[in-house]
């Protein structure tokens, strides 16, 4: 074998093994202009700052704090930064970043001490939070910058069971870490964060939400407008956010809303909004709503006069029950004698589904026998929502009518990237599903879902936990609307007229 060959063999194991580690830590390094824009949010005078740098890889953040502080004009005595890493191989770089941290504060005249701590924060940190319920040791940090690993973390993990131990309960790494720094912070003491959007709503992050809600006073929330500019962390391209909260019970009257594109030296646009626009006093899910501009502010000021929930309208939504890997052998790419019509988001078409889809790369059909029954539902019309929608496009929430009028068939199949809107599995009258569809695909329903949704995706907990308009005034909107897939000017016009 020659050499290039082996070299060429050796590469590829060589780059998966860091991949894999890369995922394993979440290892998304901070990008400068980021680490220095999150270091700008601080704003206490501490004398004496004691800083937290949790899953610190080669320091940047505390290094970008450490410069803001050195040439501020209300400059601290002393500087004391505890850095926990997992990975030894980032040992060095921190080690050395920390030793340019505490050059660079000799010549501003500050004190400095660094202690590098080559452990699991996590493991590390739940020891001295239970120590602390017993003992009479405070937690001793006053600051914390961070930007925490991102990862699911199963629950039976040794990392979930650590958490619970510290009556923590998270799914993710991110939330885990965030709430034990919050648990470690002196009162208020500061942070600032760096994290994905996807705490600020949904179930699975209520207990963290709540919990870091009532122990912290949010001060501002930086939102990058694109996903990728910051860094992506995995394959739902989740936008990131920065946080700065204080720790204190007290809310504030105003939380500052601000944004940028996230490439450096853009400008950053921001506005002060009222606390109580951004978490809802009355919301039991305590939805975080990101309203960055007056037009995110009006349209969640027009949607709060909104009361009727989904049950009150006699409506359930519900994820697509056909998922196809799973039903692989009862798909059919035509309609036969024994199929059902199986839609998937491809059938979606200027307002109603178009079906079948001649040249579609998906099945249009599924077979309808004992074994698919209970994925089928009864002939009607249905209101359907894509689960996913392309980065690129323009509108999260697109809606569409599935109508057994125009498609003859007893039964139909929604594919699991679909949420279809139904009465207890049944279908809703065409005035109703018009001017549902109408509502959810128009601008001002959109502009105020993203501002809690942060990721490409809507599931039917969203959906659930929207505020819609009465039945009748739904159905009297969708009496003036012959097609749903009307231009987007002509249905907001409608919507405005109607609802709002
Ligand atoms: C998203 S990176 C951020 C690194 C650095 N703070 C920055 O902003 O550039 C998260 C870091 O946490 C480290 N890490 C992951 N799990 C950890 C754990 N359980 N304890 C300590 N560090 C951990 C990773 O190795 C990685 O360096």
């Amino acid at each position: 074998m020659t050499i290039a060959a082996k070299e060429l063999k050796v590469e590829p194991i060589f780059l998966t093994a860091l991949e894999t580690k890369r995922h394993e830590l979440g290892q998304f390094l901070t990008p400068h202009p980021i680490a220095d824009c999150m270091a700008s949010f601080f704003e206490a005078r501490w004398h004496d700052m004691d800083l937290l740098d949790a899953g610190a890889g080669s320091g940047a953040l505390s290094a970008a704090l450490v410069t803001r502080l050195c040439v501020s004009r209300h400059k601290p005595q002393k500087i004391s930064v505890t850095a926990y890493e997992l990975d030894e191989v980032l040992i060095e770089s921190l080690h050395e970043t920390l030793r340019g941290c505490g050059q660079e504060c000799e010549r501003a005249g500050i004190q400095f001490s660094a202690t590098v701590l080559n452990e699991d924060f996590i493991a590390a940190a739940v020891t001295k939070v239970r120590s602390d319920l017993f003992a009479s040791c405070k937690p001793c940090f006053n600051a914390a910058i961070v930007n925490p690993p991102y990862r699911k973390i199963r629950s039976d993990s040794n990392a979930r069971l650590l958490l619970r131990s510290a009556g923590i309960e998270t799914s993710n790494l991110y939330t885990g870490f965030v709430a034990l720094i919050t648990k470690l912070l002196a009162e208020r003491g500061e942070l600032v964060a760096i994290t994905p959007r996807s705490f600020c709503n949904g179930p699975y992050f209520k207990p963290f939400r709540t919990d870091f809600l009532e122990t912290m006073s949010l001060r501002r929330l930086h939102v990058f407008e694109s996903r990728s500019a910051a860094f992506s962390r995995d394959e739902v391209l989740q936008e990131n956010i920065i946080v700065h909260a204080i720790k204190d019970s007290a809310k504030p009257e105003h939380v500052i809303i601000s944004s940028s594109s996230g490439t450096p030296g853009s400008c950053v646009t921001e506005r002060e909004a009222a606390y109580s626009e951004v978490v809802s006093p009355d919301d039991p899910e305590q939805f975080i709503h990101l309203t960055e501009d007056e037009v995110q502010g009006s349209a969640r000021a027009i949607m709060s006069r909104l009361s009727a929930s989904l049950p009150e309208l006699g409506l359930s939504v519900s994820t697509g029950r056909v998922v196809d890997f799973r039903a692989k052998e009862f798909l059919r790419q035509h309609p036969e004698h024994d199929t059902a019509p199986l839609i998937y988001p491809c059938h979606f078409n200027c307002g109603f589904v178009h079906w079948p889809k001649e040249k579609a790369r998906k099945p249009n059909a599924i077979v309808s026998n004992e074994h698919t029954r209970e994925l089928l539902v009864p002939a009607g019309v249905y209101v359907l929502v894509k689960r996913f929608t392309a980065k690129e496009e323009r509108k999260r929430l697109v809606a569409c009518i599935y109508d057994s009028h125009q498609i003859h068939a007893s039964l139909v199949g929604f594919e699991n990237h679909l949420n279809y809107f139904h009465i207890n599995g049944h279908g809703l009258t065409m005035a109703l599903a018009k001017g549902l569809a109408a509502f959810l695909n128009s601008t001002v329903v959109d502009v105020y879902f993203r501002q809690f949704n942060g990721h490409t995706q809507v599931n039917a907990t969203d959906l659930r936990s929207l505020n819609y308009p009465s039945k009748a005034e739904l159905e009297k909107l969708g009496r003036r609307i012959n097609n749903p897939g009307i231009p987007q000017a002509e249905l907001d016009a409608l919507v405005e007229e109607e609802l709002f």
